[in-house]
């Protein structure tokens, strides 16, 4: 039986930490990738795999793509390495540590780890700048169509295909700003989460309206804070049947439609971007098939 990888329409846990891995010695991938599919189990642990692995296989697999450059005033963003993506989902530090040195350990020396960050959600699932997070995502049906690939596409169905953004929050800037400007930069109020029906067009609920787009481009949002030292921000992560949602939402963000730039760029900006291919689970395991193993 084929199935999507349950941990993506789940609600965000309470502890996680994101792999994200390079390639390494390809001689011994088909090793690694077997170690791996007895451990990613799909729901406490995800298993994404970007273009690199993907063309070094010779595989195809329609619509994965590199992470778009993107340019907004001041911006400047690095891809981070597009080899595979792990998401450890957990409620155990200590189990998710363990964890994540098994998995590292399993897929070495194929790929290599290049970055490890640790999230956490905050509240009942707020941003670290205190708004609630997901409160417009699909659910049920709607969230199976939005983020996962259809029967329509039999090859690939089951799979689906995540944007992952690592932002970093000027927390001294967002506290500066006064409480009407903070609510105006999202669109909604953060004592009670209601949204502003005057907020101006740079909101950050106004850019990126999912109903508002033609054709309509909605995600499913998984995203969770992060954390070093006195550092922080969002880990954004949107899973859909294919980047168009995503893309056109970022367009607008970043002004490239009308000019106006999500106001959210204020006190948060990107650092880094990448795109993964999130394989199906077929009988309880990786379906590995698509990149031709
Ligand atoms: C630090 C970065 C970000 C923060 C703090 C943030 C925060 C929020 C908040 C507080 C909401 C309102 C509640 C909700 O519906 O979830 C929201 C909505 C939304 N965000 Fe973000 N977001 C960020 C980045 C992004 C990015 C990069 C995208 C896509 C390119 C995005 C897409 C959306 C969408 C689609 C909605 C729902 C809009 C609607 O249909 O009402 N967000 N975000």
């Amino acid at each position: 039986m084929t199935t999507a990888q349950p941990g993506i329409l789940l609600p965000v846990p309470n502890l996680a930490r994101y792999l994200s891995f390079s390639l390494g010695d390809m001689s011994r991938l088909v090793e690694c990738l077997q170690a791996l599919r007895e451990i990613a189990d799909g729901e406490n642990t995800l298993a994404g795999f970007g273009l690199s692995l993907v063309s070094a296989l010779g595989a195809t697999i329609p619509g994965l793509k590199s992470f778009p450059p993107i340019s907004a005033p001041g911006l400047s963003i690095d891809n981070a390495p597009e080899a595979a993506w792990i998401w450890l989902r957990g409620a155990d530090r200590g189990e998710i540590l363990h964890r994540s040195r098994r998995i590292t350990r399993a897929m070495t020396p194929a790929f290599q780890l290049d970055e490890t960050w640790d999230a956490f959600k905050y509240g009942e699932g707020r941003d670290l700048s205190g708004y609630e997070d997901g409160t417009e995502n699909p659910t049920g049906d709607a969230a199976i169509s939005a983020a996962i690939v259809g029967a329509q596409q039999p090859a690939l169905a089951g799979s689906s295909f995540v944007a992952t953004q690592r932002w970093c929050h000027n927390f001294e800037r967002f506290e500066s700003m006064p409480e009407d400007d903070q609510d105006n930069a999202v669109g909604r109020r953060q004592s009670d989460n209601e949204e502003l029906d005057d907020a101006p067009e740079s909101a950050h609920v106004k850019r990126t309206a999912q109903e508002s787009f033609t054709p309509e481009a909605f995600v499913l949002r998984r995203s969770m804070p992060w954390a070093e030292g006195n550092a922080g921000g969002l880990m954004f992560v949107a899973f859909g049947a294919s980047f168009d949602a995503f893309e056109a939402q970022l367009r607008r963000m970043v002004g490239a439609e009308d000019g106006i730039v999500d106001a959210l760029f204020n006190f948060t900006q990107p650092v880094s971007g990448a795109y993964f291919w999130c394989p199906a689970l077929k009988d309880g395991q990786l379906d590995l098939a698509p990149l031709g193993l």
